[in-house]
Protein backbone atom coordinates (compact mmCIF):
# COMPACT_ATOMS: atom_id res chain seq x y z
CA UNK A 1 0.00 0.00 0.00
CA UNK A 2 1.41 3.54 0.43
CA UNK A 3 3.42 2.87 3.38
CA UNK A 4 5.58 -0.13 2.26
CA UNK A 5 5.14 -2.33 -0.80
CA UNK A 6 4.55 -6.20 -0.04
CA UNK A 7 7.59 -8.43 0.49
CA UNK A 8 7.27 -11.80 0.31
CA UNK A 9 7.79 -14.13 3.67
CA UNK A 10 8.47 -17.74 2.33
CA UNK A 11 6.70 -19.86 4.52
CA UNK A 12 9.36 -21.66 5.83
CA UNK A 13 10.50 -18.77 8.19
CA UNK A 14 6.97 -18.78 9.20
CA UNK A 15 6.89 -20.62 13.00
CA UNK A 16 3.83 -19.52 14.79
CA UNK A 17 0.98 -21.86 14.88
CA UNK A 18 -3.00 -20.87 14.41
CA UNK A 19 -2.92 -19.61 18.17
CA UNK A 20 -4.97 -16.59 17.72
CA UNK A 21 -8.74 -17.76 18.51
CA UNK A 22 -10.61 -15.89 20.62
CA UNK A 23 -13.02 -17.03 23.46
CA UNK A 24 -16.87 -15.48 22.64
CA UNK A 25 -19.77 -17.57 22.76
CA UNK A 26 -21.42 -16.31 19.65
CA UNK A 27 -23.18 -19.67 18.39
CA UNK A 28 -26.89 -19.71 18.15
CA UNK A 29 -28.76 -22.53 20.31
CA UNK A 30 -25.69 -24.43 20.18
CA UNK A 31 -23.06 -25.54 22.44
CA UNK A 32 -19.40 -24.74 21.89
CA UNK A 33 -16.57 -26.95 20.55
CA UNK A 34 -13.00 -27.17 21.62
CA UNK A 35 -10.93 -26.91 18.49
CA UNK A 36 -8.34 -29.96 18.27
CA UNK A 37 -5.26 -28.15 20.17
CA UNK A 38 -1.56 -28.66 19.41
CA UNK A 39 1.22 -29.16 21.71
CA UNK A 40 2.78 -25.83 20.55
CA UNK A 41 -0.21 -23.65 22.11
CA UNK A 42 -0.16 -22.07 25.33
CA UNK A 43 -2.42 -22.82 28.25
CA UNK A 44 -4.40 -19.73 27.63
CA UNK A 45 -4.18 -19.78 24.12
CA UNK A 46 -5.71 -23.49 24.31
CA UNK A 47 -8.73 -22.36 26.34
CA UNK A 48 -9.40 -19.75 23.51
CA UNK A 49 -9.62 -21.75 20.74
CA UNK A 50 -12.97 -22.32 19.65
CA UNK A 51 -14.88 -23.87 16.51
CA UNK A 52 -17.87 -22.30 14.85
CA UNK A 53 -21.39 -23.89 14.74
CA UNK A 54 -22.10 -23.00 10.47
CA UNK A 55 -23.75 -24.36 7.27
CA UNK A 56 -20.86 -25.49 5.20
CA UNK A 57 -20.25 -23.89 1.57
CA UNK A 58 -22.28 -25.26 -0.85
CA UNK A 59 -20.93 -26.35 -4.21
CA UNK A 60 -22.64 -24.52 -6.56
CA UNK A 61 -20.55 -21.86 -8.22
CA UNK A 62 -23.12 -19.64 -9.72
CA UNK A 63 -23.68 -17.35 -6.69
CA UNK A 64 -20.02 -16.64 -5.93
CA UNK A 65 -20.61 -17.96 -2.60
CA UNK A 66 -17.89 -20.89 -3.36
CA UNK A 67 -14.45 -21.71 -5.18
CA UNK A 68 -13.25 -24.88 -6.35
CA UNK A 69 -9.67 -23.20 -6.28
CA UNK A 70 -6.84 -24.69 -3.77
CA UNK A 71 -7.59 -23.18 -0.67
CA UNK A 72 -4.19 -21.01 0.51
CA UNK A 73 -2.81 -22.77 3.99
CA UNK A 74 -4.07 -21.34 7.53
CA UNK A 75 -1.00 -20.53 8.68
CA UNK A 76 -0.13 -18.13 4.99
CA UNK A 77 -3.50 -16.83 6.15
CA UNK A 78 -2.64 -15.57 9.37
CA UNK A 79 0.78 -14.66 9.15
CA UNK A 80 0.96 -13.00 5.65
CA UNK A 81 -1.59 -10.19 6.44
CA UNK A 82 -2.37 -6.54 6.28
CA UNK A 83 -3.54 -4.82 9.71
CA UNK A 84 -1.51 -1.84 10.21
CA UNK A 85 -3.05 -1.32 13.84
CA UNK A 86 -0.25 -3.33 14.47
CA UNK A 87 2.87 -2.50 11.82
CA UNK A 88 3.32 -2.34 8.36
CA UNK A 89 5.14 -5.86 8.33
CA UNK A 90 3.28 -8.91 6.85
CA UNK A 91 4.12 -10.93 10.13
CA UNK A 92 3.30 -8.43 12.43
CA UNK A 93 -0.21 -8.93 13.00
CA UNK A 94 0.54 -12.41 14.08
CA UNK A 95 3.37 -10.93 15.89
CA UNK A 96 1.06 -8.41 17.90
CA UNK A 97 -2.70 -8.58 17.40
CA UNK A 98 -2.83 -11.27 20.24
CA UNK A 99 -2.62 -8.32 22.77
CA UNK A 100 -6.18 -6.80 20.95
CA UNK A 101 -9.19 -7.55 23.84
CA UNK A 102 -11.74 -8.61 21.80
CA UNK A 103 -14.10 -9.77 24.33
CA UNK A 104 -16.75 -7.82 25.88
CA UNK A 105 -17.41 -6.78 22.01
CA UNK A 106 -19.71 -4.47 21.03
CA UNK A 107 -20.90 -2.38 17.90
CA UNK A 108 -22.31 1.08 17.39
CA UNK A 109 -24.85 2.30 15.00
CA UNK A 110 -25.75 5.42 14.00
CA UNK A 111 -26.79 7.61 11.17
CA UNK A 112 -29.71 6.62 8.83
CA UNK A 113 -31.53 3.88 10.96
CA UNK A 114 -34.67 3.77 12.87
CA UNK A 115 -32.73 1.59 15.60
CA UNK A 116 -29.46 3.55 16.52
CA UNK A 117 -27.65 2.59 19.56
CA UNK A 118 -24.72 -0.16 20.68
CA UNK A 119 -25.27 -3.65 20.15
CA UNK A 120 -23.23 -6.50 22.17
CA UNK A 121 -22.21 -9.03 19.58
CA UNK A 122 -23.84 -11.75 20.95
CA UNK A 123 -26.91 -10.22 20.61
CA UNK A 124 -26.21 -9.34 16.81
CA UNK A 125 -25.32 -12.67 16.44
CA UNK A 126 -28.22 -14.72 17.99
CA UNK A 127 -30.38 -13.26 15.26
CA UNK A 128 -28.20 -14.83 11.88
CA UNK A 129 -27.35 -18.27 10.49
CA UNK A 130 -23.51 -18.53 10.02
CA UNK A 131 -22.39 -20.07 6.91
CA UNK A 132 -19.44 -20.63 4.99
CA UNK A 133 -17.94 -18.79 1.98
CA UNK A 134 -15.18 -20.03 -0.19
CA UNK A 135 -14.14 -16.49 -1.47
CA UNK A 136 -10.93 -14.96 -3.28
CA UNK A 137 -9.27 -11.97 -1.59
CA UNK A 138 -7.08 -10.01 -3.80
CA UNK A 139 -5.26 -7.33 -2.67
CA UNK A 140 -4.32 -4.26 -4.08
CA UNK A 141 -0.36 -4.64 -3.48
CA UNK A 142 -1.34 -7.47 -5.91
CA UNK A 143 -1.28 -11.04 -4.35
CA UNK A 144 -4.54 -12.91 -3.59
CA UNK A 145 -5.72 -16.03 -1.55
CA UNK A 146 -8.59 -17.90 -1.58
CA UNK A 147 -10.21 -17.99 2.15
CA UNK A 148 -13.43 -20.52 3.30
CA UNK A 149 -14.93 -17.25 5.78
CA UNK A 150 -17.25 -18.06 8.31
CA UNK A 151 -19.93 -15.38 8.26
CA UNK A 152 -23.14 -14.06 7.70
CA UNK A 153 -24.64 -11.38 4.79
CA UNK A 154 -24.43 -7.56 5.10
CA UNK A 155 -27.50 -7.59 4.56
CA UNK A 156 -29.09 -9.40 7.20
CA UNK A 157 -26.77 -7.21 9.48
CA UNK A 158 -28.01 -4.04 8.53
CA UNK A 159 -31.93 -5.31 8.61
CA UNK A 160 -31.64 -5.48 12.19
CA UNK A 161 -31.86 -1.90 12.63
CA UNK A 162 -34.27 -0.67 9.44
CA UNK A 163 -31.93 1.38 7.50
CA UNK A 164 -34.16 5.02 6.33
CA UNK A 165 -34.85 5.76 3.13
CA UNK A 166 -32.05 8.28 3.08
CA UNK A 167 -29.44 5.81 3.57
CA UNK A 168 -27.42 5.79 0.52
CA UNK A 169 -23.64 4.57 1.84
CA UNK A 170 -22.36 2.57 4.92
CA UNK A 171 -19.13 3.46 6.58
CA UNK A 172 -17.26 1.11 8.95
CA UNK A 173 -15.01 2.40 11.45
CA UNK A 174 -12.38 -0.48 12.84
CA UNK A 175 -10.87 -0.11 16.94
CA UNK A 176 -8.89 2.65 18.11
CA UNK A 177 -7.25 1.42 21.11
CA UNK A 178 -3.40 2.50 21.14
CA UNK A 179 -3.06 0.86 24.42
CA UNK A 180 -3.49 -2.28 22.29
CA UNK A 181 -2.48 -1.27 19.11
CA UNK A 182 1.37 -0.54 18.68
CA UNK A 183 0.70 0.93 14.96
CA UNK A 184 -2.11 3.57 16.42
CA UNK A 185 0.87 4.45 18.76
CA UNK A 186 3.74 5.04 15.93
CA UNK A 187 5.05 7.99 15.06
CA UNK A 188 5.49 7.58 11.77
CA UNK A 189 2.24 6.39 10.84
CA UNK A 190 0.88 8.36 7.92
CA UNK A 191 -2.72 7.08 8.92
CA UNK A 192 -5.40 9.00 10.53
CA UNK A 193 -6.71 6.78 13.10
CA UNK A 194 -9.58 4.90 13.11
CA UNK A 195 -9.10 2.79 10.10
CA UNK A 196 -12.51 3.96 8.12
CA UNK A 197 -14.09 2.10 5.21
CA UNK A 198 -17.34 2.29 2.96
CA UNK A 199 -20.20 0.89 0.72
CA UNK A 200 -22.80 2.34 -1.04
CA UNK A 201 -26.19 0.64 0.15
CA UNK A 202 -26.62 -1.53 -2.68
CA UNK A 203 -23.12 -3.02 -2.54
CA UNK A 204 -23.42 -3.27 1.52
CA UNK A 205 -26.77 -5.27 0.37
CA UNK A 206 -25.61 -7.15 -2.17
CA UNK A 207 -25.74 -10.99 -1.33
CA UNK A 208 -21.67 -11.50 -1.74
CA UNK A 209 -21.23 -8.66 1.34
CA UNK A 210 -20.52 -10.59 4.29
CA UNK A 211 -19.76 -9.89 7.85
CA UNK A 212 -17.01 -12.70 8.75
CA UNK A 213 -16.44 -13.75 12.32
CA UNK A 214 -14.41 -16.95 11.60
CA UNK A 215 -12.03 -18.87 9.03
CA UNK A 216 -11.25 -22.37 8.11
CA UNK A 217 -14.00 -23.31 11.14
CA UNK A 218 -13.25 -21.37 13.78
CA UNK A 219 -13.46 -17.79 15.16
CA UNK A 220 -10.96 -15.09 13.32
CA UNK A 221 -7.12 -15.30 14.32
CA UNK A 222 -6.46 -11.57 15.71
CA UNK A 223 -4.78 -10.95 13.08
CA UNK A 224 -7.55 -11.00 10.30
CA UNK A 225 -9.50 -8.99 12.06
CA UNK A 226 -11.45 -10.50 15.18
CA UNK A 227 -13.99 -10.59 16.30
CA UNK A 228 -16.12 -9.08 13.16
CA UNK A 229 -14.42 -7.86 9.87
CA UNK A 230 -16.27 -7.08 6.31
CA UNK A 231 -15.73 -8.94 3.42
CA UNK A 232 -16.28 -7.65 0.31
CA UNK A 233 -15.16 -9.78 -2.49
CA UNK A 234 -14.84 -8.20 -5.89
CA UNK A 235 -13.24 -5.35 -4.85
CA UNK A 236 -9.66 -4.78 -3.29
CA UNK A 237 -8.46 -6.51 0.20
CA UNK A 238 -8.53 -2.45 1.77
CA UNK A 239 -12.45 -2.35 1.56
CA UNK A 240 -12.56 -5.20 3.90
CA UNK A 241 -12.05 -3.43 7.15
CA UNK A 242 -11.05 -5.73 10.17
CA UNK A 243 -12.22 -5.70 13.87
CA UNK A 244 -15.63 -3.14 13.36
CA UNK A 245 -16.79 -1.67 16.19
CA UNK A 246 -19.22 1.33 14.64
CA UNK A 247 -21.34 1.26 11.15
CA UNK A 248 -23.19 4.39 10.25
CA UNK A 249 -25.53 4.70 7.79
CA UNK A 250 -25.03 8.02 5.59
CA UNK A 251 -26.73 9.76 3.07
CA UNK A 252 -23.30 11.33 1.79
CA UNK A 253 -20.47 9.39 0.36
CA UNK A 254 -18.44 8.99 3.34
CA UNK A 255 -14.55 9.12 3.92
CA UNK A 256 -12.49 6.32 3.85
CA UNK A 257 -8.91 5.78 4.87
CA UNK A 258 -6.70 4.61 1.95
CA UNK A 259 -8.79 7.09 -0.23
CA UNK A 260 -8.08 10.08 1.91
CA UNK A 261 -4.05 9.68 2.36
CA UNK A 262 -3.74 8.91 -1.48
CA UNK A 263 -6.94 9.32 -3.57
CA UNK A 264 -4.64 9.40 -7.19
CA UNK A 265 -4.04 5.84 -5.82
CA UNK A 266 -7.16 4.42 -3.77
CA UNK A 267 -10.22 5.17 -5.04
CA UNK A 268 -13.59 4.70 -3.15
CA UNK A 269 -15.11 2.02 -5.27
CA UNK A 270 -11.63 -0.46 -5.43
CA UNK A 271 -13.27 -3.19 -7.68
CA UNK A 272 -10.98 -5.44 -8.37
CA UNK A 273 -9.84 -4.50 -12.45
CA UNK A 274 -7.10 -5.27 -14.21
CA UNK A 275 -7.20 -2.99 -16.66
CA UNK A 276 -6.92 0.01 -14.54
CA UNK A 277 -3.46 -0.37 -13.13
CA UNK A 278 -1.71 1.52 -9.47
CA UNK A 279 -0.01 4.56 -10.85
CA UNK A 280 3.02 2.38 -9.32
CA UNK A 281 2.37 -1.06 -10.26
CA UNK A 282 0.61 -2.93 -12.65
CA UNK A 283 -2.92 -4.72 -11.92
CA UNK A 284 -2.96 -6.77 -15.07
CA UNK A 285 -1.55 -10.28 -12.50
CA UNK A 286 -1.50 -11.24 -9.05
CA UNK A 287 0.72 -14.00 -6.69
CA UNK A 288 -2.04 -16.49 -5.29
CA UNK A 289 -0.66 -16.95 -1.72
CA UNK A 290 1.61 -19.61 -1.41
CA UNK A 291 4.47 -18.39 -3.07
CA UNK A 292 8.23 -18.43 -2.65
CA UNK A 293 10.53 -16.78 -5.05
CA UNK A 294 11.07 -19.57 -7.20
CA UNK A 295 7.44 -20.43 -7.39
CA UNK A 296 5.64 -17.48 -7.66
CA UNK A 297 2.37 -18.77 -8.53
CA UNK A 298 1.55 -15.84 -10.80
CA UNK A 299 -2.04 -15.88 -12.80
CA UNK A 300 -4.10 -13.37 -14.63
CA UNK A 301 -6.05 -11.17 -12.67
CA UNK A 302 -9.83 -11.17 -13.62
CA UNK A 303 -12.58 -7.86 -13.55
CA UNK A 304 -14.46 -7.87 -10.41
CA UNK A 305 -12.24 -10.45 -8.99
CA UNK A 306 -13.74 -13.24 -11.01
CA UNK A 307 -16.98 -11.96 -9.49
CA UNK A 308 -18.40 -9.53 -12.79
CA UNK A 309 -21.19 -12.24 -13.38
CA UNK A 310 -22.55 -11.03 -10.17
CA UNK A 311 -21.87 -7.34 -9.48
CA UNK A 312 -20.81 -5.64 -12.78
CA UNK A 313 -24.47 -5.01 -13.09
CA UNK A 314 -24.25 -2.55 -9.96
CA UNK A 315 -21.63 -0.32 -11.85
CA UNK A 316 -23.95 0.04 -15.36
CA UNK A 317 -22.86 3.37 -16.91
CA UNK A 318 -20.35 4.15 -14.84
CA UNK A 319 -16.83 4.64 -16.42
CA UNK A 320 -14.63 2.28 -13.66
CA UNK A 321 -11.28 4.19 -14.76
CA UNK A 322 -12.55 7.07 -13.41
CA UNK A 323 -14.22 5.96 -10.57
CA UNK A 324 -11.60 3.43 -9.65
N1 LIG B 1 -8.54 -3.33 8.22
C1 LIG B 1 -7.91 -2.56 9.13
N2 LIG B 1 -8.59 -2.12 10.18
N3 LIG B 1 -6.59 -2.25 9.01
C2 LIG B 1 -5.85 -2.64 7.93
O1 LIG B 1 -4.66 -2.32 7.85
N4 LIG B 1 -5.84 -3.87 5.80
C3 LIG B 1 -6.68 -4.18 4.65
C4 LIG B 1 -7.87 -5.08 5.04
N5 LIG B 1 -8.51 -4.60 6.23
C5 LIG B 1 -6.51 -3.44 6.94
C6 LIG B 1 -7.86 -3.79 7.15
C7 LIG B 1 -5.94 -4.83 3.57
S1 LIG B 1 -4.87 -3.83 2.71
C8 LIG B 1 -6.11 -6.14 3.21
S2 LIG B 1 -5.37 -6.78 1.84
C9 LIG B 1 -6.95 -7.04 4.03
O2 LIG B 1 -7.41 -6.42 5.23
C10 LIG B 1 -6.14 -8.26 4.41
O3 LIG B 1 -6.93 -9.16 5.11
P1 LIG B 1 -6.24 -10.47 5.70
O4 LIG B 1 -5.08 -10.02 6.54
O5 LIG B 1 -7.27 -11.19 6.49
O6 LIG B 1 -5.76 -11.28 4.51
Amino acid sequence: MLIKTSSDIPSSQITSESIYFNRRTFIKGSALTIGALTPKLSMAEQATTVALDYKPAAKEQESGFYTDEPLTPLDDVINYSNFYEFGTDKSDPARYADNMTTDPWSIKIEGEVDKPGEYHLEDILAKVDLEERIYRLRCVEAWSMVVPWVGFSLADLLKQFNPTSKAKYVQFETLHRPKEMRGQQSRFSTIDWPYQEGLRIDEAMHPLTIMAVGLYGKTLPNANGAPIRLVVPWKYGFKSIKSIVKIRLLEKQPTTTWQTLAPHEYGFYANVNPDVDHPRWSQKSERRLPTTFFSPNRMLTTPFNGYAEQVASLYTGMDLSKYY
